[in-house]
């Protein structure tokens, strides 16, 4: 028995994602419904205590390295503070970032980054305050932009944004860079991936990585970077000779399922070994069962086991999974 979270094609899980709620203070279209997704019951969500216990067993016994928070969005879990202040006092010097919306991150970055918190990924599609209105249903802009900075000055460096590449935003795509050069973001666009509520994902409508570099190279001159981190999923180029990066996370047209590290854990307490597996092992009922921590560790190892060589988005037949994106956390 390896401690590893090791899987049939020889992959390690070094990094695991924690979804915490599945709850959000946005409504972007490509990951949620336009009502919300329908709340988990508060007994069924996994406690603070729960997700400490197994976020310090993953990096204890199975070898995660990194641990980041999702959602939903973190920020809508109200022991947000204390699960990570929990997790920091269970595994100090593991790295512990989050994932979020950026909505009302002003107010609250200091208490997290006092708790422990360790570096914040904030998604921001375009800086047009009606295409950001339009795609997240909110008119929220001006307090992700707040929190953006906020975190860079509560010494978050380097505060990376996320935006999912989409027709109505493609064309805003060079604004948004030049915002994230001023306020020194790191910005990665990201391909769109079959894991939105509605269902209207369709691969002959989406924009790819190629799509994205046709239109920033009418103002910018982009050079490709050699990778750097083989698992990090995204691909780097120098904007006008650099030291500033873009990056693209080409999920769809350049997948890199076959250096994937990745682990995660729903709100709910599920594992998930992939965002597109059709099947989650249970933890929750273990962990209430009075499962120890051998047991447990062997559900992990057993749940990455069962992982596939990667996502067939392409393939004929792709069923996408059950539980969309504002579910899994990305
Ligand atoms: P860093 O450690 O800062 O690089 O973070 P990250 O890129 O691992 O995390 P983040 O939550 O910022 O994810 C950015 C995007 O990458 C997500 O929106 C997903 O679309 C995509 N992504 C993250 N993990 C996976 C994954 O395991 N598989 C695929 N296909 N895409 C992923
Ligand atoms: N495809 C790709 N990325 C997505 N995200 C949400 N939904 C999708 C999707 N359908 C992104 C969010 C966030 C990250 C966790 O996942 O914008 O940055
Ligand atoms: Fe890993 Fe699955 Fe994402 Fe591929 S689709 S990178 S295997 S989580």
């Amino acid at each position: 028995d390896t401690p590893f979270l090791v899987d049939r094609f020889g992959r390690t899980a070094r990094d695991l994602r924690v979804s915490i709620t599945e709850k959000c203070s946005l409504r972007c279209t490509y990951c949620m419904p336009e009502e919300g997704l329908p709340p988990i019951p508060r007994q069924e969500l996994l406690t603070t205590d729960e997700i400490v216990r197994l976020v310090s067993l993953a990096v204890r016994e199975l070898g995660v390295r990194e641990v980041r928070f999702t959602g939903g969005e973190p920020l809508m879990r109200r022991e947000l503070e204390q699960i990570i202040a929990g997790c920091h006092a269970a595994v100090p010097g593991t790295p512990l970032a989050m994932t979020t919306n950026g909505v009302g991150l002003e107010h609250r970055i200091h208490k997290l980054a006092a708790a422990g918190l360790t570096r914040v990924n904030v998604s921001l599609d375009t800086v047009d305050r009606e295409d950001f209105t339009r795609l997240t249903r909110r008119d929220r802009l001006e307090s992700v932009l707040n929190g953006i900075r906020a975190a860079r000055e509560a010494g978050m460096a380097p505060v990376k944004v996320n935006a999912v590449l989409m027709r109505s935003n493609l064309a805003g795509a060079a604004d948004l860079l030049a915002w994230c050069l001023a306020e020194q973001c790191e910005l990665r666009f990201i391909e769109e991936m079959p894991l939105d509520a509605d269902h209207e994902w369709a691969r002959d409508h989406m924009v790819t990585a190629a799509d994205l570099l046709d239109v920033l190279g009418e103002r910018f001159t982009l050079t490709p970077t050699v990778r750097a981190d083989p698992s990090a999923p995204a691909e780097k180029w120098l904007v006008d000779g650099g030291p500033a990066t873009v990056g693209i996370i080409a999920t769809v047209t350049r997948k890199f399922c076959d250096t994937c590290d990745r682990t995660r854990l729903t709100a709910d307490g599920m594992l998930r070994s992939c965002l597109f597996s059709d099947q989650e092992f249970d933890v929750r009922t273990a962990l209430r069962a009075g499962a120890d921590d051998d047991e447990v560790a062997e559900l992990w190892r057993g749940a990455m086991w069962q992982k596939w060589a990667g996502h067939g988005i392409d393939a004929a037949g792709f069923v996408p999974p059950e539980r969309t994106m504002g579910a899994i956390g990305g």
